[in-house]
């Protein structure tokens, strides 16, 4: 990469082929939006293989993108102690590879579950330390006053209702430390899911638990039936799955963004607690078009953390038309600009919307020239290239496979 407070982001991008990803040049194609000409680059500028990810993301969660993608822009627009930032972040993939980067880090996200997903992981925990404070937490704790007998052995059940009561009672004593939040990460990750990893029989993928009357069916469908699952094991076992491709000094690291760190769950179209003109780079994908019922999504883990999903499927926006999405973003945009320092960006991913027909780009642009960013480029990042190039010189983008569109801004000097 390029010494970022010196490159020139086109010619960069132009240039850009990488022995171990991309030996094609990149495709560039001028595109018109609202009246404002603004470059195309078309290439494979990431891949998963390129540089495998650090194993401290895996965490499953609905529309994460790759950490490859922030780890493009981090690289490229940061240097250390720069402010990254997600206002929509989720898993927490931007702000887990800025701290990995050595980057400050603020993220946001209106679903408080993105904060105890990804606030834990700024302090990985050694394996004996999780292994001493689960001997701490009795496994015989009381049945679930919901029926779950669907989804655990009535054993399993009353581990997990045992972890739960445990941190409840922690919270309210504001006792919980970062073993306890760490605990509580990995029991809500392993609640449902189709392996033997998981604390459930097989369910949906875990970050779309099924509603008791749909696991009913499954398990009729395939004629099963909860086995136990010891709570303690799996999550040792997870922990040393998320830990094990950290190095020590990675732990450092993100042991010392976590003290300055900011993790707000809040609207991020009114963020008063982030420092006007403090942001160096924003990398973010929105809440999409279309997104199936979070309350679906989540009951269950909101269940475990003693959270109220009703009230959280509020303060999600889940907009049904491109108008109404527009509206949030317009504000979202504003708000970004003002916390951006001079001469600060923005990576702004778009995704495919209704199997291409929308392309969302055309909305976000002229948002941004709005909120007084100015439009630096549009990147596609396609791994299949040549179907992609040809179908941007003409079509839609609806054949693309695992390709992201990212509108970049800046704010000028
Ligand atoms: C596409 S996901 C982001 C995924 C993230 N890039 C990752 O890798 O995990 C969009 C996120 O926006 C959040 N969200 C939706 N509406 C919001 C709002 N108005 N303010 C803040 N966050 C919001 C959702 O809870 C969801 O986590």
């Amino acid at each position: 990469m390029p010494d970022s407070r010196n490159s020139d982001l086109k010619s960069y991008l132009r240039k850009f082929t990488s022995p171990t990803i991309s030996k094609r040049s990149t495709k560039l194609v001028i595109g018109s939006f609202g009246g404002e000409k603004v470059p195309m680059f078309i290439n494979e500028f990431w891949t998963a293989e390129q540089r495998k990810a650090s194993s401290i993301h895996e965490i499953s969660y609905r529309a994460c993108f790759k950490p490859q993608l922030p780890k493009f822009f981090i690289d490229l627009f940061t240097k250390n102690g720069d402010i990254v930032y997600d206002p929509f972040s989720g898993r927490g993939t931007t702000a887990i590879e800025a701290g990995l980067c050595g980057c400050k880090v603020i993220a946001n996200d209106s679903n408080p579950l993105s904060k105890l997903m990804t606030e834990p992981r700024f302090t990985p925990p050694t394996i004996s330390a999780v292994e001493k404070r689960l001997n701490d937490i009795s496994r015989d704790g009381p049945p679930s006053e919901l029926d779950l007998s669907m989804f655990y052995h009535p054993k399993t059940e009353r581990e997990i209702v045992a972890i739960r009561n445990y941190i409840a009672k922690k919270r309210q004593k504001g006792e919980v430390d970062y073993l306890d939040r760490w605990i509580a990460m990995v029991a809500t990750n392993r609640l449902t899911g189709h392996s033997s990893g998981f604390l459930s029989v097989y369910t949906l993928p875990p970050n779309q638990a099924v509603s008791q009357q749909s696991q009913m069916r499954i398990n009729m469908r395939r004629n099963q039936v909860p086995e136990y699952r010891d709570t303690h094991n799996l999550i040792i076992r997870k922990t040393k799955s998320l830990i094990r491709t950290l190095t020590a000094s990675q732990v450092r690291q993100l042991k010392r963004a976590s003290k300055q760190a900011q993790f707000l769950t809040t609207d991020s179209r009114y963020t008063p607690e982030i420092v006007t003109e403090s942001v160096q780079l924003t990398v973010t994908s929105p809440p999409f078009l279309d997104i199936v019922q979070y309350q679906d999504d989540n009951w269950l883990r909101c269940w475990f953390n003693n959270l109220d999903s009703n009230a959280i499927s509020k303060r999600i926006t889940m907009a049904k038309s491109v108008e109404e999405w527009t509206r949030v973003i317009r504000d979202v945009f504003y708000e970004i600009y003002r916390l951006t320092k001079k001469g600060g960006w923005l990576a702004f991913e778009v995704g495919e919307v209704r199997k291409g027909t929308v392309r969302l780009e055309e909305e976000v642009v002229p948002l941004g020239l709005d909120a007084g960013f100015t439009c630096e480029a549009i990147m596609i990042n396609s791994q299949e290239f040549t179907k992609t190039s040809h179908i941007w010189g003409v079509d839609n983008m609806g054949c693309g496979t695992n390709t992201n569109r990212i509108v970049i801004f800046r704010k000028e000097k």
